[in-house]
């Protein structure tokens, strides 16, 4: 039976991308997929979740949750990146639809409608899960299991010197996540920074007579560009994308229980996630974080998705 998956995004590129990897996968049943402010803002971030999955028209619809501004955090965004509209000014066009439920409500509804069976995968700013968490104090004891991509394991980030951006847009709900009683894993920018992709990757997509393929081929050459202009860079990483690699096949990434937690405040280390790796540790080892991976293994589990996405459109 395929595995039910809420997935709680900010598009963003490589959020689209992995939201193509899971919708058509056949070990997924995505029965929602929420929105989060992070890369764009919450009213654009609500239409991008929208608009991606009527592009790619799924044989079977997640409901959609709508993402409303973090309560203390500073704005920040991810355009130069991502484009103005988070998915590479591709001027998606997405349908009026009636007003949708906060994401957090529907991440609440959905865990307590299906308790021990839902994987809540995170791939943006964590301001949902605290708040759901804040609203239904036992969501934990009844999800099946959460996966976070966000942190850095060795305190090397890639908005701040040492914060990584999904944890320093909202690093007061990152703390409430990683210091609630229950078993997550996080997959850090240390291990999501080992899959890299050259140019080659637009040629491996599927092809533009899928819909898949027209999506990611209209997304993932801004995402090259913005690399290059912006960070210098001739490649392109996709954490998000990593991450749903990791929920399919957790064989391909080597993890290490730890204690973690958040700084929420400091001038230089606001955001930064920081691991307990002293043997005689006290704190509680309950963070599952990925500190090895085989990146070749991830990179064809990533294509092979993408591969099986233009099958179906
Ligand atoms: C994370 O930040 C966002 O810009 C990406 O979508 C990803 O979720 C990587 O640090
Ligand atoms: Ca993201």
């Amino acid at each position: 039976m395929p595995r039910k998956v809420i997935i709680d995004c900010d598009p963003g590129i490589d959020d689209a991308v992995a939201l193509t990897m899971a919708l058509f996968d056949p070990r997924l049943d995505v029965v929602a997929v929420t929105a989060v402010a992070g890369n764009v803002s919450p009213e654009q971030a609500t239409i991008n979740v929208q608009a991606i999955v009527e592009q790619l028209d799924p044989p079977r619809y997640p409901r959609f949750g709508a993402a409303s501004a973090p309560d203390h955090a500073p704005y920040v965004d991810a355009r130069h990146l991502h484009g103005a509209d988070g998915l590479g000014n591709a001027g998606l066009a997405v349908s009026q639809h009636a007003r949708q439920h906060p994401s957090e409500k529907l991440i609440c509804d959905e865990i307590r409608a299906a308790p021990g069976e839902v994987t809540l995968v995170c791939l943006g700013p964590l301001t949902n899960l605290a708040r759901a968490l804040a609203r239904d104090p036992d969501l934990l004891s009844l999800v099946g299991r959460v996966v976070i991509m966000g942190g850095s394991a060795k305190c090397v980030g890639n908005v701040t010197a040492c914060a990584e951006f999904n944890i320093y847009c909202d690093p007061a709900s990152a703390r409430t996540v990683f210091r609630s009683p229950t078993t997550k894993t996080v997959i850090p920018l240390d291990v999501t920074d080992q899959v890299v992709w050259s140019l080659d990757l637009l040629k491996q997509l599927p092809d533009d007579t899928t819909r898949a393929g027209r999506l990611l081929g209209k997304i993932l050459p801004h995402l090259f560009r913005s690399f290059r202009q912006e960070l210098g860079l001739e490649r392109i990483d996709l954490p998000d994308a990593v991450a749903i690699a990791a929920m399919l096949q957790p064989e391909l990434f080597q993890t290490t229980e730890l204690a973690g937690d958040v700084e929420t405040s400091g001038d230089l280390t606001l955001g930064a996630t920081i691991f307990d790796r002293r043997p005689n540790s006290l704190q509680r080892a309950d963070i599952e974080v990925a500190l090895e991976v085989d990146a070749s293994a991830v990179a064809d589990c990533i294509l092979r998705c993408l591969a099986e996405a233009g099958r179906q459109t």
